[in-house]
């Protein structure tokens, strides 16, 4: 099948594509994913073109940010899917290179921010934020573009990427994009498609936990006495493990005692094998 957008697969078609339009005036907006795109995706790009004249989206499944023992075999793959996608919301180009173009035989070079990648996800996903500041390094490197969109659901990542596109100079500007749900409340994910129709409901604890503890520290409860009882909810949902539900500042993503502003309250667990994530703000 023909795709409705052209894909590029190296770095160099890539720069070449994104300077042309620069040379022309054009600000180019990018917007990397692993793919199995879903309207949070489609988001990123409408988010890319208010700040931008042209959208690049990347498609690449990050081998390097997956544990041993995580999903990098199943996760979903669509290239056709995605590309009609991004047509549809103006996406202009796709960057979809192979692993062996990413990383070629002698590839020895890692990008590691300290302290944040330690802290939530982090502790059950050790070495995974060092594989997304790899990838993110990379792409952001090869584009060149003027603005760079992630999305909010992945909060630690996004403060992980500021950080590093900071203190390495990149000279994209990072935008974060807010959550897309669905009508009931669920963030959408890649990886919902992993789960049962009895799971996707009890999925539901996690983003009605989140709100439950929000009401509560906001109406007097100590934060301690919120977050135990939004942890019993997720718990009884039938959540195999819950990874944490915590307080968080915004930016250093150290837990808070008390509700200060630009706080956070994030949580992930699993559910069945599927591992969610989300957050919002207090
Ligand atoms: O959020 C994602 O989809 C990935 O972590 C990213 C940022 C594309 C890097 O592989």
């Amino acid at each position: 099948m023909t795709s409705p957008l052209p894909i590029v697969r190296t770095p160099a078609e890539l720069r070449a594509a994104v300077r042309a339009w620069q040379s022309a005036g054009k600000r180019v907006a990018f917007v990397p994913t692993m793919g199995a795109l879903h309207a949070g995706h489609l988001a990123l790009v409408t988010l890319g073109l208010a700040h931008a004249d042209v959208a690049v989206a990347s498609i690449f499944v990050n081998p390097k940010q997956f544990g041993p023992n995580e999903d990098l075999d199943r996760y979903p793959r669509d290239e056709a899917g995605d590309a009609i996608k991004l047509a549809s919301v103006g996406c202009s180009l796709i960057y979809a290179p192979d692993v062996a173009t990413m990383y070629p035989p002698g590839f020895a070079s890692f990008v590691r921010v300290s302290g944040l990648p330690d802290l939530l996800c982090g502790r059950v996903r050790p070495g995974h934020f060092d594989g997304v500041a790899t990838v993110v390094a990379k792409l952001l490197s090869a584009a060149g573009a003027d603005v760079a969109v992630f999305g909010e659901k992945d909060w630690q990542q996004l403060a992980i990427i500021r950080r590093m596109a900071a203190d390495l100079d990149i000279g994209t500007e990072i935008h974060g994009c807010a959550i897309v749900r669905d009508v009931d409340g669920l963030a959408l994910s890649s990886r919902n498609a992993y789960l049962s129709a009895d799971e996707r409901a009890r999925a539901l604890a996690l983003p009605q936990a989140l709100q439950a503890t929000r009401a509560a520290i906001l109406g007097g409860m100590p934060v301690a006495a919120a977050l135990a009882a939004g942890e019993r909810t997720i718990k009884a949902a039938g959540f195999v493990r819950l990874d944490y539900l915590d307080l968080v500042d915004g930016e250093t993503l150290h837990s808070l005692g008390r509700p200060a502003a630009g706080a956070r309250l994030m949580g992930a667990g699993v559910i069945g094998t599927t591992r969610l994530i989300d957050n919002i703000a207090l």
